[in-house]
Parts: C-alpha cells; sequence; structure tokens
C-alpha cells in the first residue's frame, strides 16, 4: 500500500522586505544576501498573526468536508509556539471544523519538527489506512533587529494531507536519522531570540548532511543517480547549496549539473520568503513540485535537519498526474500579491507585540484567522 502526500499547500502573511532595502540600511553590499545567503525577500508579519493563522490558513486551502470527517490527527511541528502547555494542533483543528474525535498535538525538536510529524503520520496512516492526518509545519523565524541572523528571517506554514493512494507523492520507507547533542541554535524558555552560533550550524548542517547521505548509500545501496531532485532545509537558500556541493565529488559534471538545476526550481519561493524554519524544507519540495518537469515515477530525496541536532534523508516517490493536485497559480498569486514594506515599516512591524497583561483589546485584522482580540491571555481568531 502506498502512503503518502495526498495534498500540499502553503501560506505567508501579505507583507514582505525586500533584501536589497535591508542590506542598504544596514550598510551591507546587497549582493551578500542575494547572492552570498541567496535570499531576495523576506515574509514579514503582523503580531495579530501567529502559527495558528499561518497553519490555519495553509490548511484551509486544500482540505474538503470529506476530508476533515476523514482526519483522526492533526499535528503541528514547530518552534514558534505562544504556549508552553496547549498546542497550536487543537486550535487549528476547531478552526477548520475538523470531526471531534481526532488526535491534536505539537512537535518540537527545532526546524526537524515536520519531518518528524509527517513521519509520525505515515505511521498512523500505515496502521489505519482508512484515516487521513493532517500535518503542518509553521514558524516565524525572528534573529533580532540588526542581529547576524537578521537576513536569515522569515516565516510561513506548509500543510500535507497524508493518505495513503496519495496524488502527489509515496514514502519509500527509506529513512536514515542521526543524533548529536550540539549547540548550535537554541532558544531556552524567556528568550524572545535564539541563542545562535551562526557558522557552527552552518557546518554541523554540512556534516549532518554527508553523513546520513553516506549512511543512506549504505543502506539503501543507492547513489546521486536515483533521485531526480535533492531537496533540503532551507534556512537561507545559499545552506543546502553548500551541502549539495559538498557531495559533488563523488559526482561528474553532469550530474552536477542536473542537480544544480533541480536544486534552483526549489528554491525559488524560498528566495521570496526567507526562512520557515521546519516549514522551509517542504516549501522548496513545493516549490521544486510547481517549477519542475519531473515525472511519474522519479525518486525525491528530501534532507530535514533541526539544530540542535536531529536530521534525517529520506526520499519519496512521483505518483501518476500528480501535477493535477497542485496548486501553482493560486501559489503564485500568493507570493505576487504582496505589500511590500519600508525599513521604518518592517521595523515597527518586527517590534510589535500583542499584550501580556492579561487585558482585553481588540484588533481590526479581517484577514483569514488573524487574531482579531486577546483577553485573559487568550487569542480569539478571526474564522
Ligand atoms: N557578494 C557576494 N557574496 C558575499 C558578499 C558579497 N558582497 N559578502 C559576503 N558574501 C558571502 C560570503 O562569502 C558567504 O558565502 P559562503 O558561505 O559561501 O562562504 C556568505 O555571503 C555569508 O557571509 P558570512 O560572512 O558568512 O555572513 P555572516 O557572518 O553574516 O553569517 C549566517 C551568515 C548565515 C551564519 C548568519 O546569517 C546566521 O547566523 N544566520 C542564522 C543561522 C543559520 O541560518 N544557520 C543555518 C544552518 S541551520
Amino acid at each position: 500500500m502506498n502512503i503518502g502526500i495526498d495534498k500540499i499547500s502553503f501560506h505567508v502573511p501579505n507583507y514582505y522586505l525586500d533584501m536589497t532595502d535591508l542590506a542598504n540600511a544596514r550598510e551591507t553590499d546587497p549582493n551578500k544576501f542575494h547572492i552570498g545567503l541567496g535570499q531576495d525577500q523576506m515574509a514579514i508579519i503582523p503580531a495579530t498573526q501567529d502559527i495558528v493563522t499561518l497553519g490555519a490558513c495553509a490548511a484551509a486551502k486544500i482540505l474538503t468536508t470529506e476530508d476533515k470527517q476523514a482526519i483522526d490527527m492533526v499535528i503541528v511541528g514547530t518552534e514558534s509556539s505562544t504556549d508552553f502547555s496547549k498546542s497550536a494542533a487543537v486550535i487549528i483543528h476547531r478552526l477548520l471544523d475538523i470531526q471531534p474525535f481526532a488526535r491534536s498535538f505539537e512537535v518540537k525538536q527545532a526546524c526537524y519538527g515536520g519531518t518528524a510529524a509527517l513521519q509520525q503520520a505515515h505511521d498512523y496512516v500505515a496502521l489505519h489506512p482508512e484515516r487521513k492526518v493532517l500535518v503542518i509545519a509553521a514558524d516565524i523565524a525572528k534573529y533580532g533587529l540588526n542581529s547576524g541572523g537578521e537576513p536569515t528571517q522569515g516565516c510561513g506554514a506548509v500543510a500535507m494531507l497524508v493518505t495513503k493512494d496519495p496524488h502527489i507523492l509515496a514514502f519509500n520507507n527509506d529513512s536514515v536519522f542521526y543524533s548529536e547533542d550540539v549547540y548550535d541554535f537554541w532558544r531556552p524558555a524567556g528568550h524572545d531570540y535564539p541563542l545562535v552560533d551562526g557558522h557552527m550550524s552552518n557546518q554541523i548542517y554540512i556534516d549532518s548532511f554527508t553523513r546520513v547521505w553516506e549512511q543512506n548509500k549504505k543502506v539503501n545501496q543507492t547513489d546521486s543517480t536515483d533521485y531526480a531532485a535533492l531537496t533540503f532545509h532551507l534556512p537561507y537558500t545559499k545552506m543546502g547549496r553548500k551541502a549539495l556541493r559538498a557531495i559533488y565529488p563523488e559526482m561528474s559534471e553532469a550530474e552536477q549539473q542536473r542537480l544544480e538545476a533541480r536544486y534552483d526550481e526549489a528554491i525559488s519561493y524560498s528566495r521570496q520568503v526567507g526562512n520557515l524554519y521546519t516549514g522551509s524544507l517542504y516549501l522548496g519540495l513545493a516549490s521544486l513540485l510547481d517549477n519542475s518537469d519531473l515525472a511519474a515515477g522519479e525518486k525525491i530525496g528530501l534532507f530535514s535537519y533541526g539544530s540542535g541536532a536531529v536530521s534525517e534523508f529520506f526520499s519519496m516517490t512521483l505518483m501518476e498526474d500528480y501535477k493535477k493536485s497542485l496548486t501553482v497559480e493560486a501559489n503564485y498569486a500568493l507570493l505576487a500579491d504582496r505589500q511590500a514594506l519600508s525599513i521604518a515599516e518592517y521595523e515597527k512591524m518586527f517590534s510589535e507585540k500583542l499584550p501580556t497583561d492579561g487585558g482585553t483589546y481588540s484588533f481590526s485584522d479581517s484577514s483569514d484567522f488573524a487574531i482579531n482580540k486577546i483577553s485573559e491571555d487568550i487569542r480569539y481568531y478571526n474564522k
């Protein structure tokens, strides 16, 4: 029985900052951001939207009434929770009118959480083939104004419906994973922004990739020629390229060019959005599916990395007529219709926070699932 991604969609807020404007404001050569990091625009979120908003918007685009009756489990992978106890999944479950006899919970391991959720969804459907699982990978990547990580911020959510007989991609059950207890990026309780050793995190990312890649070759008896494309976690789009290039010595020049062309297709959306933390790999996957011409039956390799650090390499196979299940035009429109912010607007929006004094405040953000009120520290969302 095939199990995999039956539907996939993503959501980003309506605002972005151009990286040339950020470079100019920070007295940096714009090429450092556009070429050195591979980022052109960065999604910016107002205080009246959070991971619940992002996740609900992403999922609402793909779920039918029938799906909502068949979903047994809602899993949100995130490191941007607004609550240490209650999960965003429970709120999203209600906002989307999913049938009540469902499990809803959050998964955390830095940027790896979405992959943990996806694999758990696979295992559940393997035991319960008639049921469906909604997986959401949602995050808001914030390092702080004027910080070293500022150009690698962003936000958004990717929603995936995991079912048997999927229309888009099937798991090949070939995961190779790796854990290493390191402090390259972490966010202790009480910190608004992560603590990060950026250059160390780059190195651990690359080392983790080469480790799971080598192990994958041994365990699954594969090499690069078995994959139509390799996709990567994308904290910024140059990062995955650096990892891909780390295995170039084992390939012919033609093979390097083939994978680099697919890589460019996979980073198109991330160049315009920035970092989604745990959603980044799956935004890359969506970009590859929308922008490339891969054939049914071909295999895509996925490298997931979450600082701290856990990584996983696995593959999925493209289903017959998968293109018919994509929402390419809506995805293009979502990115094209956003509003550019000036630096002053970005800094203001970035710094705004919802009140935390327990009082009652109303807000006028009318966008889907935005927060319209906070009272006694409960967030109320548009429905
Ligand atoms: N034109 C073109 N490229 C330029 C440039 C210019 N004018 N100036 C610098 N660059 C290149 C550098 O050569 C470098 O490329 P390389 O990585 O291929 O060598 C790249 O831009 C980044 O420059 P660097 O000096 O390393 O940037 P930085 O000290 O500001 O740090 C990060 C970059 C990514 C480490 C930092 O933004 C960060 O800490 N981000 C958060 C953590 C993160 O994203 N980690 C990823 C793994 S999870």
